[in-house]
């Protein structure tokens, strides 16, 4: 099919884990002064934790290679006995971290339902129980929650996350905060990231995403808790060497890159809006919060794989949120020329309404 608009260079829309290492990563990799980070003496490493801890209003924080591993690791350290862990049913940690906290844990999953992430509290009420077995029921062993969440970028309010916390804590259950994009949450809800982190023990972020160091996630709590954290981290393998490599553009993302996430967030706006005035059934503007769109194609003749396909045809990579919605992810290297552009070709498929995607 001869297409209208030009298909220039990939604009990639799967992720912000796409982003590549700015040039003055490169450069502070090159000054960064390195030890032996399994042994506790790379003192990149350990400016990296300190900064993160006092960003997060924790006692102290762990480098981890990544945000999985992060998330393991905080439910390992947090559970001393057999239990549930409690979340919404669409987070990370059900969805995407491959069964890790019964296979490594031994723990069972209690996923709950929610909306756009937040974990419905009446369902809350029901399953939370204190930590250990009694006769009858297994206790919770943790309660995690998500901000931003993973499929559309929605962030948890603070009136959620205290409720969320508030009933955690009355039960003695620790509180784990999976905030792979937490910068983002801070920005979405103008407010320091320690102020999120304060409802929660644990609270883990991605340096890897949308703030474009090349690898790893930082987990914050308290010391014993991060001491806890470290063995873990050594038991799944996680222990790196002159991890200082990595932890210098960690440093560098924490100073220049937290403020510009809030370009990703007008751009993703920008885009919504846009694809709203083409289709009012594609997106709702008015959900999104942060760097992501969620699409929904519902109405066409085509589910998202096909979809996937055909504007992968012109240039444009995206992931599927569902079999009906495609997730569209903000970052860095997408700037309103790229936003632009992914609104001609979604305005030349509605011109020419290809077969595959609509029915004739
Ligand atoms: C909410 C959330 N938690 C955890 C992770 C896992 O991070 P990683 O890919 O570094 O393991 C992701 C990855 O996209 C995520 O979106």
């Amino acid at each position: 099919m001869q297409k209208l608009t030009a298909v220039g260079p990939l604009i990639d829309l799967r992720s912000d884990t796409v982003t590549r290492p700015t040039p003055s990563m490169f450069d502070r990799m090159a000054s960064a002064e390195l030890g032996d980070d399994g042994r506790g003496d790379d003192p990149t490493v350990k400016e990296l934790e300190r900064v993160a801890a006092a960003l997060l209003g924790k006692e102290a924080a762990l480098f981890l290679p990544s945000g999985t591993m992060s998330n393991h690791v905080a439910i390992l350290s947090h559970s001393f006995s057999r239990g549930e862990v409690i979340g919404e049913a669409s987070s990370h940690i059900f969805r995407s971290e491959m069964g890790g906290l019964s296979l490594l844990a031994g723990l069972y999953p209690r996923p709950i339902p929610g909306r756009a992430g937040a974990m419905d509290l009446e369902e809350l009420d029901a399953w939370l129980r204190p930590p250990g077995l009694t006769s009858h029921a297994l206790g919770t062993a943790v309660v995690c929650m998500e901000t931003t969440h993973s499929v559309g970028g929605a962030v948890l309010s603070l009136d959620h996350m205290r409720d969320v916390c508030t009933r955690s804590w009355q039960a003695g259950v620790p509180v784990h905060l999976d905030g792979a994009r937490l910068f983002n949450a801070a920005i979405g809800l103008g407010v320091p990231a320690s102020a999120i982190a304060a409802f929660a023990d644990s609270a883990t972020f991605c340096l890897s995403k949308g703030l474009s160091a090349p690898v790893g996630s930082v987990l914050a709590g308290s010391c014993s808790f991060i001491e806890r954290a470290r063995g873990f981290r050594k038991m799944l393998g996680g222990n790196l060497r002159q991890a200082g490599l990595l932890a210098a553009c960690g440093l560098v993302a924490l100073e220049e890159s937290i403020e510009r996430l809030a370009d990703d967030h007008l751009n993703a706006r920008r885009l919504a809006d846009g694809l709203h005035r083409i289709d009012p059934h594609l997106v709702s503007p008015a959900d999104v919060a942060t760097n992501m769109v969620v699409v929904n194609v519902g109405r066409s003749a085509a589910g998202a794989e096909q979809w996937i396909r055909v504007l992968s045809d012109y240039g444009v990579l995206t992931t599927p949120a569902s079999t009906d919605r495609l997730r569209l992810v903000v970052h860095r290297h997408v700037d309103v020329a790229s936003i632009d552009r992914v609104l001609n070709v979604f305005a030349e498929i509605y011109l020419t309404r290809p077969a595959t995607l609509f029915a004739v």
